[in-house]
């Protein structure tokens, strides 16, 4: 209302000061106009005065017959604005006024026209007309009219104009701040509109034609900001928990963070001696951890240890890391039938092979896709019940928990949510065989912000969202629009917290440990494969590749080792039995062809192996053999590059890990192809030192630059920006409706 009187008084007081003056100009100019006007008419008024009275008075002039003439002026005068009748003498004399007379009217003074002129200054008008007699004149008939008439309906004028003027003034304001007010709504809803992202990020979006240039330049504007500000981002943050720390602080002012995943970070295990801590072997544990130990904040995760129940409070949290607690972890318990249909079931027969080209075949079950939905439920619920404000910022991880960026954004809509994808995409073809494919985008359109690994997965889900739903796509910016809400799909490749302090014991002392331990002799070469027992990993080619490498190269039989650490994975699943019992076989029959003396060619340990040991393992081996038929990233990868502080070791990578998009010094192999994986590890146990070192240094500097917090760092800028993009677009909406208040 305030600002409505604000806007008009910017309208109306520069138009009344414009019409004042206006008038100002005016008024006289009028003034003049119509005071020549009355002269005019009064003068043709005393002429017709004249003519009727100049025969009346002629004879009684002639006769010196003043009273007479008195007479006649008498009655002449009782005209209203005849003021007065005067008779003057050839000599001068006047002989005959009326009464009233003006006082200063006198004969000689009505001879200079000069005077009879000044006397209408003085509200009177005076005509003098010759009275004649056959040529002679025989004196001067004065009629002096009374002027102030004039001057009252000059005044009249004078105010009825003003009062034009202010009336049309008046409303002139009022309809122009009515249309300005009228335009300026909709500008102001068009500016508004025009800054939600679906119209400034977008080129297809409309924008009304008068905004139209405007928006294309703004456009741009907000793209070179955001690329630059990227950029920015990207070269000056030396990445490490104290620069995710602050990031929080300034960037999100320290709002709210809940992690919600699948698999939990600590497992209690019963043990004879009570419950012991286990960490889980999964990438995404590995990643998300040490972000959490930096932000804080709540991690919601699914307790599976069997003594996870005792380990928490009332409200199921338990402080974490156990040792020195930084976050809580809120763990969410499931039923038996619901772990098995939601995740060994939909998530891991289902959505897990349906990713992964590894070609087992997904398995799809109407009864497990109601356990994914109802689990999925259970997961948003707890993180609307964790959150302790309107808008926390929600990292939901992995394919376990598709549905639930819907399910919390039906609840908390000023919610960030982050859904980061830590498995591959598939092409449109592949996932088109989910017949639950239109759900689970859906529920992934909750989100704000969807991150894969790479920009190949992002495409390969764009593509997806092409084929089967209806929504606004910009590749440009990398947005999908569904029902009017965006969600910016972008590559973030996940990485490892670069290890602070340098490691304890020296590489030597790791070789010479890890070398006693499998009883290797000194002189013998070392590859280390690290996964969990999954069929994705390319365990058995890579063993394939190994007797291969002994087929063509005899010389490394005996002098050679694989040590496949395999974590056991997902083992009450057919497949993953099956696949283990494979694995054992062909390992078996390996070691049994290349039967030598001295220590087999590979050594397969299916137990699960703590971090410090998994870190001896990459320190002790010469080769590092990643060989996944398809994987989101693999970060033992990079772990095994940041364990080398010797700058030592080849890492043999799969092309079909993520990774192998950025670690270009890798030997990179197709994992399919059984020799050229073979004389990879042959170059890589024949590798020059100075080879080894100029590929790892080159690779160690990429991975301490590019470590997780610059993963979850960008990813929390990135939902910065659109927390500040949201709370403007609340106050341009708060405007508006002020304005139409
Ligand atoms: C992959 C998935 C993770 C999962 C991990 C271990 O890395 O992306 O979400 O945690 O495998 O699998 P598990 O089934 O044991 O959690």
């Amino acid at each position: 209302m305030f600002r409505t009187l604000r806007l008009s008084l910017r309208f109306v007081v520069p138009l009344a000061i414009a019409l004042f003056l206006m008038a100002l100009l005016v008024v006289p100019w009028i003034d003049s106009l119509t005071t020549r006007w009355f002269v005019r008419d009064v003068e043709i008024r005393a002429q017709l005065v004249g003519n009727s009275i100049d025969d009346a008075i002629t004879t009684p002039l002639m006769a010196g017959n003043y009273p007479a003439i008195e007479q006649r002026f008498e009655r002449t005068i009782s005209d209203e604005r005849l003021y007065a009748l005067g008779l003057c003498l050839p000599d001068g004399k006047l002989v005959v006024h009326t009464e009233p007379w003006p006082a200063v009217l006198g004969c000689k003074r009505v001879a200079d026209p000069r005077a009879a002129r000044m006397l209408s200054d003085e509200a009177l008008h005076v005509t003098v007309r010759p009275v004649v007699r056959e040529g002679e004149e025989l004196g001067r008939l004065l009629i002096v009219h009374d002027m102030s008439f004039m001057q009252r309906r000059s005044a009249d004028t004078r105010f009825w104009v003003i009062g034009l003027f202010v009336m049309a003034g008046l409303v002139i304001a009022g309809i122009t701040v009515l249309v300005a007010q009228m335009s300026l709504r909709g500008w102001v809803a068009s500016v508004r509109e025009m800054l939600r992202d679906e119209t400034l990020r977008s080129p297809a979006a409309p924008a009304s034609p008068e905004l139209a240039p405007l928006v294309g330049d703004l456009r741009e504007m907000l793209r070179d900001i955001e690329s630059e500000q990227r950029l920015h981002d990207d070269m000056t943050l030396h990445w490490t928990p104290h620069t995710l720390r602050k990031l929080l602080r300034e960037q999100l002012s320290g709002d709210e963070i809940i992690v919600v995943s699948n698999r939990e970070p600590y497992i209690h295990e019963a043990g004879p001696n009570g419950p012991v801590v286990r960490r889980p072997a999964s990438g995404l544990v590995t990643a998300v951890e040490p972000v959490m130990r930096a932000c804080s904040g709540t991690w919601i995760a699914h307790g599976s240890g069997s003594a996870d129940r005792e380990t928490v409070d009332a409200r199921d949290h338990v402080g974490v890391p156990t040792s020195d607690p930084s976050y809580t972890l809120r763990r969410v318990w499931l039923t038996q039938e619901e772990e098995e249909g939601y995740y060994y079931g939909f998530a891991n027969e289902g959505i897990w092979p349906l990713c992964h080209i590894a070609h087992v075949r997904p398995v799809f079950r109407s009864s497990d896709w109601e356990y994914y939905q109802q689990v999925n439920r259970r997961f948003a619920d707890a993180v609307i019940h964790e959150a302790k404000t309107e808008d926390p910022v929600v990292l939901v991880q992995d394919y376990h928990l598709a549905l639930v960026p819907r399910y919390v954004r039906e609840q908390l809509p000023r919610a960030t949510i982050i859904m980061f994808w830590h498995i591959p995409w598939p092409n449109p073809e592949s996932f088109g065989i989910c017949p639950w494919k239109r759900e689970l985008l859906e529920g992934l359109f909750g989100s704000d912000i969807l991150g894969f690994h790479t920009r190949y997965h992002c495409k390969n889900f764009l593509e997806t969202v092409d084929r089967f739903v209806e929504a606004r796509i910009e590749y440009e910016s990398s947005t999908v629009t569904v029902g009017g809400r965006p969600t910016r799909v972008e590559a973030y490749p996940i990485s490892i917290a670069w290890p602070e302090a340098p490691p304890a014991g020296t590489v030597e002392a790791a070789r010479t440990e890890v070398f006693e331990q499998a009883g290797l002799p000194a002189t013998h070469r070392l590859a280390v494969g690290v996964d969990r027992l999954d069929y994705t990993k390319g365990i058995i080619e890579r063993m394939r590749a190994v007797e291969r490498l002994l087929e063509l190269h005899p010389e490394w039989i005996g002098r050679f080792t694989l040590i496949q650490i395999a974590a056991p994975s997902r083992s009450s699943l057919e497949e993953y039995q099956r696949f283990e019992a494979q694995v054992r076989e062909i390992a078996a029959e390996i070691n049994a062809r290349f039967d030598s003396s001295g220590p087999e060619p590979v050594r397969l340990l299916i137990e699960h192996h703590d971090s410090a040991s998994v870190f001896q393992h990459y320190r002790a081996c010469d080769v590092c053999v990643v060989t996944s038929l398809h994987d989101g990233m693999n970060l033992v990868a990079k772990e095994f590059i940041g364990s080398r502080d010797d700058e030592r070791g080849v890492l043999v990578l799969s092309q079909f890990a993520g990774a192998a998009r950025e670690l270009h010094e890798a030997l990179i192999v197709n994992p399919y192809h059984i020799d050229q994986v073979a004389e990879a590890l042959h170059s890589a146990l024949t590798m020059p030192e100075s080879e080894q070192q100029a590929r790892m240094r080159s690779m160690r500097q990429l991975v301490r630059e590019f470590n997780v917090f610059r993963w979850a760092g960008r990813m929390l800028l990135d939902a910065g920006r659109l927390r500040r993009r949201a709370r403007l677009r609340a106050r341009l909406g708060e405007d508006v409706q002020e304005l139409s208040a």
